[in-house]
């Protein structure tokens, strides 16, 4: 008996379908613990090409390469210093990405010619199960068109790309629901890149030098626009206590109830629980009928610093 829902939507694969799709040079969103991400076969320079096409996406934006294992992820990277395979061993598989220098294994039109390469191996099974099957290293920006919320579940990877040759492995809602943290060795120092999943505060319990983000690395990525994981009925950021001129059609997100008439939600105390509800929240911006979503922003400390970067972005207008 086939239990497929009769509507499923037909961009929907099974894992199977998905890696003969990937070798096959097509596209496929597949979930990871942080965000779902627009794969492509890495050793396929014409597949990556598409996931430059269909997200809109300047080709000097590199991508970041998925690996199933650190043995797998060494093929496409210089040898590790030993500080950092230790780090990569505890972390991996998990939310964290590292900037190193490539190999020749690695095709340039990832890296938009540079002579390093992003690698992360992701900790979502559904992800771990493709890569270990198939043997494949994936290509995997967040599954959004270009400048956009990234997805955190089928559904908004089925919402950005619609109709298009893109299948989608559905692996649920993702736990993390925030990009990964992009590191770089320098010395004894691990330069924070991308404030993400893995906190500040976590990184310095595992490494043993100091671990810095400041205005020499902030943004150090190539593509981190001021806009980004923008809605596009727009977000407002209200730094309590702060004034601010609430409408009762707003919807005020965060953990002081304004006094004034308006609808109110409080947030999570825990950043990592916060962060798991922070794009769909975004999402829903662009499904309210009226009134603008009004988030309150988050204390300024190391533990909630991804939030608030996201969030800054988000509301950013040029
Ligand atoms: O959690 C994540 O990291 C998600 C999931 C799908 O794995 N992926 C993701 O990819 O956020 P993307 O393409 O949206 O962001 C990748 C970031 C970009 O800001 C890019 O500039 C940076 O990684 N990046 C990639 N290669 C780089 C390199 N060689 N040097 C510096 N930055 C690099
Ligand atoms: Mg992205």
């Amino acid at each position: 008996m086939n239990h497929t829902p009769e509507f499923a939507d037909p961009q929907l694969v099974s894992l199977d379908q998905a890696i003969a799709r990937l070798k096959d040079g097509k596209l496929v969103a597949i979930p990871t613990e942080t965000v779902y991400g627009l794969g492509a076969d890495a050793a396929d320079p014409l597949a990556v090409a598409k996931v430059f096409a269909a997200k809109g996406r300047p080709s000097n934006h590199p991508l970041i390469v998925h690996c199933a294992s650190l043995a797998h992820a060494e093929r496409f990277m210089q040898p590790p210093s030993a500080a950092m395979q230790t780090l990569l061993k505890t972390v991996w598989p998990g939310p964290l990405t590292l900037v190193t220098a490539k190999t020749d294994a690695v095709s340039p039109v990832i890296t938009g010619g540079r002579d390093t390469v992003a690698l992360r191996c992701p900790a979502h099974p559904l992800t771990r199960e493709l890569l270990q099957r198939s043997g494949l290293a994936l290509v995997a920006p967040s599954a959004n068109r270009f400048g956009r919320v990234s997805p955190t579940s089928a559904a908004h990877v089925l919402s950005e790309f619609p109709g298009k040759d893109i299948g989608v492995l559905d692996g649920g809602e993702c736990t993390l629901g925030i990009e990964s943290t992009i590191v770089r060795e320098n010395g004894d120092t691990l330069e924070v890149l991308r404030v993400g999943a893995l906190s500040i505060p976590e990184l310095k319990t595992l490494w043993p030098g100091s671990v810095v983000y400041n205005a020499s690395t902030k943004g150090g990525v190539p593509g981190a626009l001021a806009t980004h994981y923008a809605p596009e009925r727009g977000v407002w950021l209200w730094h309590y206590p702060k004034s601010f001129a609430f409408n009762e059609s707003d919807l005020v997100c965060g953990w002081h109830k304004p006094d004034m008439l308006c609808q109110f939600q409080l947030l999570p105390d825990d950043p990592v629980q916060c962060a798991a509800m922070l794009y769909p929240l975004l999402r829903s911006a662009d499904l309210r009928a009226e009134g603008r979503l009004i988030i309150e922003m988050p204390p300024a400390t190391e533990a909630w610093m991804a939030i608030a970067d996201r969030l800054t972005r988000a509301a950013h207008r040029d």
